[in-house]
């Protein structure tokens, strides 16, 4: 990542201001370290992505043949690299509700057959499909996670596909020898189906068709191969994930939930934005009493957070199917509309990253949807790529915090909208290996306050700290074609005064204390 010193200076300066402008000293705080708890190890699969055939994440998004920006396979080397740089572990894909009725035996081989799909109302033309799909995940050097259709789907379905990518022998291992991939593929995460739980999927299930129907798939797909990691899709609830876990528990490494948290165009306003950021926190305290009263509590199953946003995808005219509900294509492409996508998703989805990292025994997985166009951390498009704020904060998660979470204590004020109210800060510490270096990262939500944060119980001894921090001239800054460095991470260093960092309004920081 390239830091410009220019803006640095701007940035700092402008930081200073608006504190004194806003008296900072009002909203005080502090963080300490919780006596007794230990540092856990926490897991890198936390920060990966989802991708679906959903308007051009996939067509006119990665896999852009014959464009001057892509290479010999299609594949866009700007989105490779830039999703290289964030460390990307893992990417989840074909779908979301666009698996439900996809078979994936028309997009293998050397004659595609293009499919209607139904529940995004479009005509896939099948030519990126598995074999593409892992040779992009290895060049990206993420591990392919793959759901399957149990919608319109069944179980032979899912344990074929196991076969094709993971076997060199049977019908389908041999069928990919065949297709030009002598060397299995290797596919260890699997998911049995995506929310089929909902009346808006396609081939949805009921509570008493759900676990039965896991259970047998799990049992055909580690029948092809027993290393593979085994999803289901779940709730946060437990009218649905008990009988599952009860029926199919002992067949699965993790439950599959996933998180949206505002729905409409993208204009949800900043502060209702800020007002969500403890919603993750109550889906997964569901999910874990869930796990438990099943006797799967412990970590014994984790829980992957598979598809995860602020923002739920915008179409209109679809999701329900009723009757005379016209399909708006043009208004589904507003998902794209850069100004959408500001600090207020930034600081959610640090949020978002903070609270996995605090149930990190349980929390073992997540992914960011998606990865590319619509509501993502990339936006491709003709000329070159867009990293909108979302992508930095997987930046500075990736690149600046150490491997290891250590619980601590916020005291803090909150912020509210009138209506609700949350705490203004949200911080987690995470230690190295040797337990040497320690970074914070920390959240202020407040829109026009800085924080004085007391880190002094964290024992951090120098006059200044070097920090690296993600802003904005505004809670809705943003980054658009041609203003791609309005909101970037900033290398600076925070004066400590009688043992008080300031934080800016609206901003993540992640904070060397050694
Ligand atoms: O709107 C996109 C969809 O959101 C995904 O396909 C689905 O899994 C989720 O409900």
């Amino acid at each position: 990542m390239k830091t410009n010193t220019k803006t640095i200076a701007l940035t700092v300066a402008c930081v200073c201001a608006c504190a004194a402008a806003r008296g900072a000293d009002d909203a005080k705080a502090s963080v300490a370290p919780v006596a007794g708890a230990k540092a856990l190890k926490y897991s890198p699969m936390i920060f990966g992505h989802f991708i679906e055939h959903f308007d051009t994440q996939v067509y006119g998004g990665l896999f852009w043949p014959g464009h001057a920006l892509s290479d010999e396979d299609g594949f866009r080397k700007d989105v490779i690299e830039a999703l290289r740089e964030i460390k990307c572990p893992i990417v989840r894909w074909p779908g979301g509700c666009y698996v439900s009725d996809y078979h994936w035996k028309c997009g293998v081989g050397p004659n595609r057959q293009p499919m209607w799909n139904k529940a995004w109302a479009v005509e896939d033309p099948n030519t990126f499909g598995t074999d593409e799909y892992v040779k992009w995940c290895r060049k990206v050097g993420c591990e392919p996670y793959i759901c399957t259709n149990a919608g319109t789907g069944n179980e032979e379905e899912m344990s074929d596909w196991v076969e094709y990518c993971n076997l060199n022998s049977g019908k389908w291992g041999r069928q990919r020898i065949a297709n030009g991939y002598p060397k299995p593929h290797d596919v260890i995460y699997w998911s049995v189906g995506n929310e089929n739980w909902g009346g808006h999927e396609i081939g949805a299930k009921t509570v008493e068709q759900w676990g039965p129907l896991v259970r047998e798939s799990a049992k055909m797909m580690r029948g092809a191969d027993r290393r593979i990691k085994l999803l289901a899709a779940a709730l946060p609830a437990e009218g649905w994930t008990l009988p599952l876990l009860k029926a199919a528990g002992r067949f699965l490494n993790y439950v599959s939930v996933h998180g949206y948290y505002v729905w409409g165009k993208g204009d949800t306003p900043y502060l209702a934005c800020m007002m969500r950021t403890e919603r993750p926190e109550a889906d997964i305290m569901r999910t874990i009493r869930t796990l438990e009263k099943a006797g799967f509590g412990g970590g014994r199953i984790a829980i992957a957070f598979d598809e995860w946003n602020l923002r739920g995808w915008y179409h209109p005219g679809l999701g329900n199917f009723k009757r005379g509900a016209v399909m708006d294509y043009a208004a589904r492409r507003q998902n794209d509309v850069a100004s959408y996508y500001t600090m207020a998703d930034a600081l959610f989805s640090a949020c978002f990253l903070n609270t996995c990292l605090r149930h990190c025994d349980i929390v073992k997985m997540a992914n960011f949807s998606p990865v590319v166009n619509t509501r993502g951390a990339v936006f491709v498009h003709d000329k070159g790529i867009l990293k909108r704020t979302t992508y930095h904060v997987f930046w500075m998660y990736t690149h600046l915090l150490e491997a290891n979470f250590a619980p601590v204590k916020v005291d803090c004020g909150t912020l509210s909208d009138g209506k609700a109210s949350v705490p203004v800060l949200d911080a987690v510490l995470t230690v190295s290996d040797d337990g040497v270096r320690r970074v914070l990262a920390v959240v202020n939500k407040s829109p026009d306050k800085a924080v004085s944060l007391d880190v002094s119980a964290l024992g951090a001894k120098s006059a200044s700290l070097a920090a690296t921090v993600l802003s904005g001239a505004s809670p809705d800054d943003y980054n658009d074609i041609g203003a791609e460095n309005r909101v970037v991470p900033v290398k600076t260093t925070l004066a400590v005064k009688g043992g008080k960092v300031e934080l800016a309004p609206h901003s993540l920081s992640c904070i060397a204390l050694d």
